[in-house]
């Protein structure tokens, strides 16, 4: 079944504790944490003070999106203040296959995440080293974009290269997700879509998740 990850850039941050129990009791897989630095993209976020904050109040796997430069320097930051999954974009990291390891060697899930704009090629050489793999379907920086429904085909093509690199690597799709376009996204091969706006927003979160998922 189809994960969903519902991603607290859309909560009442001066509620978080409550905004996180309600999105778990709504039935969301993992809790989508979106670190940005201002550099990379334009616009300032939380940090590992915020994970360790939250990381007491969910059971859920903490789902951490680096959208940084430079992540391999606060990859241990990251790993110690409880994130379960630390997902790199390619295009921050020079040397991604060390950051992947950098990662493993934390005992945490390793992601790599691609913009929109950033080809398959740039991940050929990791996809037996990663553990997620997330397609940016907006460009990263802000919530309530609308989704790019030219990257659909990337998912499917992803699909196609984890099966023949025989790999179970989770696909993992970001941005503009709503029961609309969550319903393609599955459709092309997505195993866990984000959503902030489209569960956040919402006043019954249960059903705003369930809608994601299966799209009923
Ligand atoms: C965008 C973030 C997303 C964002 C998604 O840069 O990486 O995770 O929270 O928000 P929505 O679902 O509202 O597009
Ligand atoms: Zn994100």
């Amino acid at each position: 079944m189809t994960k969903v990850a519902p991603s607290i850039l859309a909560a009442d941050v001066s509620r978080l504790k409550v905004e996180i129990e309600d999105a778990e009791q709504a039935g969301g897989d993992y809790i989508h944490v979106d670190v940005m630095d201002g550099h990379f993209v334009p616009n300032i976020t939380m940090g590992p003070f915020v994970v360790s904050s939250i990381r007491p109040h969910t059971s859920l796997p903490l789902d951490v999106h680096l959208m940084i430069e430079k992540p391999e320097h606060y990859v241990e930051d990251f790993a110690r203040a409880g994130a379960d999954i630390l997902s790199v974009h390619a295009e921050a990291c020079p040397h991604l296959h060390r950051t992947i390891e950098q990662i493993h060697e934390q005992n945490v899930r390793a992601g790599v995440v691609l913009n929109p704009a950033t080809p398959l090629s740039a991940i050929q050489h990791v996809l037996k080293n990663v553990d997620l793999i997330l397609l940016m379907t907006v460009n990263p920086g802000f919530g309530g974009q609308a989704f790019i429904e030219d990257v659909l085909p990337k998912i499917t093509e992803l699909k196609t290269m984890l099966k023949e690199a025989g790999r179970d690597a989770e696909i993992e799709v970001d941005g503009g997700v709503d029961e609309h376009t969550a319903t393609l996204c599955r459709e092309a091969g997505a195993d866990v879509l984000v959503a902030g706006s489209a569960v956040f927003k919402k006043q019954n979160r249960k059903t705003a998740v369930e809608a994601i998922r299966s799209g009923s």
